[in-house]
């Protein structure tokens, strides 16, 4: 799966992938938490005698939502809502007042659920899809559209897609779980029926090295800081929201397997034990994606995956991956991949060339893909979705 650098610094951190001190102050900024809360956040790495701290709760209001903001948590729960046909604009604020509520209640402990102990922390997003944009004329970026079909998908239409995404993070399943519960209460009384849900998880990282995805290679090592300006909508009404793109990718994990340890090194581009790309030594140099070998060919082979997908091809420009991994059953696991970017025209050209050309494509099977507007935060008297 796809999350942000580690950092030794918070070496002790165990169990949670990758704390990172400088993207949690950042992420406490951006979600209004401010000192108090980056303080509380950079304390937990010191024991106490007693064990350690409960860890620190994570704001719901902020200028940007937490989901992409806050360092991954790890158990995550996507639910899609969709509304109906005929619902209008006060039909979308009732719901998107009962799911704030909710999300609200569920990050200061004031949910009034005697089942959630203390106040775990819960990172959330709610995103709007462009069918619901476009019946309600909603004002969202032009850039929102669906993803065009892409070679070799085979997209379950039940398993994406939705008027309205919603997803948590929380350390449990037992916590995303109950959450879940009060949203689809909350949405059935708001009038708008559950499309799909889907859980998610990330491997214990030990020491907050990067996470691991199931064909076995550190996943998350490239990534921009979840406050570059590039993933956010420009000045204006748009800033401090982004784009997710959600594909549910199916891994062929057995096949991938049986490929010797130096196919399978070429097929990603970097070393499965060490996460260093093929042309260097330690996980964070970065890929030279033009070396070549005496022979003319690329060191980083042409077919591989982090060729392919290099931002060098793409003028620069970078998606925050941050995805979580999935098991649904032994023939059913693989990566939730969500991407938050300014334009999904970036992911369309990335997943072009992949689809077409990467040695990684003939063990994946890409079988959801859904897009939404991810709000600017509830933050200052405005409520989650005020600027629609
Ligand atoms: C199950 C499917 C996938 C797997 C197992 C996978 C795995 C990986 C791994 C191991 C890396 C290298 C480590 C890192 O920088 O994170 C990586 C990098 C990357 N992947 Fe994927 N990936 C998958 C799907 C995708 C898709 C669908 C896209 C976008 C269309 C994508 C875009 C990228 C990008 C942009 C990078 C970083 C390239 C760089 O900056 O060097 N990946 N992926």
């Amino acid at each position: 799966m796809h999350t942000e650098h580690a950092n030794p610094e918070v070496a002790a951190a165990p169990a949670r992938p990758r704390i990172d001190r400088r993207t949690l102050i950042t992420a406490a900024l951006a979600t209004g938490a401010g000192a108090a809360g980056a303080a509380a956040f950079t304390r937990a790495p010191h024991r106490s005698p007693a064990g350690p701290p409960p860890p620190a709760a994570v704001p719901f209001h902020g200028a940007r939502q937490s989901g992409p903001t806050h360092p991954q948590l790890p158990v995550t729960r996507l639910l899609a809502l969709d509304l109906p046909g005929d619902a209008g604009r006060d039909a979308l604020r009732g719901l998107l007042a009962s799911l704030g509520a909710v999300l609200a209640g569920a990050a200061d402990g004031s949910l009034g659920d005697a089942r959630l102990t203390g106040t775990p922390p819960v990172t959330s997003l709610v995103a709007v899809g462009p069918g619901l944009a476009g019946r309600l004329r909603l004002d969202v970026p032009e850039a929102l559209t669906e993803l065009p079909a892409f070679a070799g998908d085979r997209l379950e239409p039940a398993r994406g897609g939705g008027d309205l995404l919603v997803q948590l993070a929380a350390e449990q399943p037992w916590t995303t779980g109950i959450l879940t519960e009060h949203l689809v209460t909350a949405a059935g009384r708001a009038g708008a029926a559950v499309r799909w849900s889907q859980a998610g998880f990330l491997p214990p990282a030990a020491g907050g090295e990067t996470p691991r995805n199931l064909f076995g290679f550190k996943d998350g090592t490239a990534n921009p800081a979840p406050d570059d300006p590039g993933l956010w909508g420009p000045p204006g009404p748009h800033a401090d929201g982004t784009v997710l793109v959600y594909r549910r990718i199916r891994m062929d994990t057995a096949a991938f397997a049986a490929l010797p340890k130096e196919r399978r090194d070429l097929v990603m581009g970097r070393r499965a034990d060490t996460g260093a790309p093929l042309t260097g030594h330690a996980e964070h140099d970065e890929p030279d994606i033009y070396a070549k070998h005496p022979d003319g060919s690329y060191v980083i082979p042409a077919t591989s995956h982090v060729r392919l997908s290099s931002p060098r091809l793409d003028g620069g420009a970078r998606m925050l991956r941050r995805s979580w991994s999935y098991d649904d059953g032994p023939a059913d696991r693989g990566l939730l991949f969500c991407a938050f970017l300014r334009d999904p025209a970036l992911f369309t050209r990335v997943q072009t060339r992949l689809a077409e050309r990467d040695a990684l494509t003939p063990f994946l099977t890409h079988n959801a893909s859904a897009t939404a507007w991810v709000l600017p935060g509830a933050h200052g008297g405005r409520d989650l979705g005020a600027g629609l």
